[in-house]
């Protein structure tokens, strides 16, 4: 079954680089108008919409500035009318050893709550205004393994984060799904980007194929066609479902 997502406009953020680079580039080759956000990285965000084509255009936000996430909502669905799909994919893994002083701990804890809870959260509430007087639409989280089986010490903020996105996600597909909203949540496992790079230059890759019951780590590309398949419409009756894509990882 071909997946087609012609006719369609979606926003991705975090698009420059990564998985939600993969992200975009999926939905843009199975027929989506996509909307790439970045924060800082705009060369690879020009240089990716310029391949994806399709009337693919660049927005800039700083989505740990709660204000900046409502001018990106408004910049977007300004340029593209309606928006039939978001992807919730930013994401910060701050490195807060609990050892550390509590001052610069918070303010690591703050700030991947900005980023990675508080931003999908005021995205969703402009998204299901939007979605329910359009007609519709969908929501995909970019949550984690972490959510679930929680992460190192020095990461408790990022798995609290994502915690918090699970039970987001939940609670759209609970209140919105008779008006239209669907709301689904993709949980990686160990993925090579940028972000994991720094956590194997911490604990090593070994730690993190050890983890796994599949051969090689994921890649973002191992991501991108389930992102692809749920914007698709066909797995609508899964909504408020958690897709676990972490290479076996809890039957390992
Ligand atoms: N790589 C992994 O192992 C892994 C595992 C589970 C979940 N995830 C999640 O997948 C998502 C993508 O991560 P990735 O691995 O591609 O990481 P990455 O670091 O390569 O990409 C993160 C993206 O988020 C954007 N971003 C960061 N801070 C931002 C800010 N303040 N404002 C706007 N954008 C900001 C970056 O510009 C970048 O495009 C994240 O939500 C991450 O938590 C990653």
């Amino acid at each position: 079954m071909q997946i087609d997502l012609a006719n369609t406009n979606a926003l991705v953020t975090g698009a420059s680089r990564g998985i939600g680079a993969a992200i975009a580039r999926a939905m843009g080759r199975a027929g989506a108008r996509v909307a790439v956000h970045y924060h800082s990285q705009r060369d690879q965000a020009d240089t990716l919409a310029a391949e994806i084509g399709q009337r693919a255009q660049t927005f800039q936000a700083d989505l740990g500035d709660a204000d900046a996430c409502v001018s990106l909502w408004k910049a977007v669905t300004e340029r593209f009318g309606r928006i039939h799909t978001l992807v919730n994919n930013a994401g910060i893994a701050l490195s807060c050893p609990p050892e550390g002083d509590i001052t610069g701990w918070v303010r690591g804890w703050d700030a991947t709550m900005a980023v990675n809870l508080r931003a999908p959260g005021i995205l969703s509430k402009l998204a299901v205004q939007h979605f329910i007087e359009h007609g519709g639409g969908r929501i995909i989280n970019i949550s984690s393994r972490a959510a679930f089986r929680g992460d190192q010490p020095p990461y408790l903020a990022y798995a609290a984060s994502k915690a918090g996105l699970v039970a987001l996600t939940r609670s759209l597909a609970r209140g919105f799904g008779k008006s239209g909203v669907l709301a689904f949540n993709v949980a990686p496992g160990f993925t090579r980007t940028e972000m994991a790079e720094d956590f194997i230059r911490q604990y090593g890759e070994d730690y993190a194929c050890g983890d796994i019951a599949l051969s090689r780590l994921t890649e973002p590309a191992d991501i991108a066609p389930i992102v692809t398949f749920l914007a698709s419409g066909l797995a609508d009756h899964a909504t408020g479902c958690t897709i676990d894509v972490n290479a076996g990882s809890y039957v390992h």
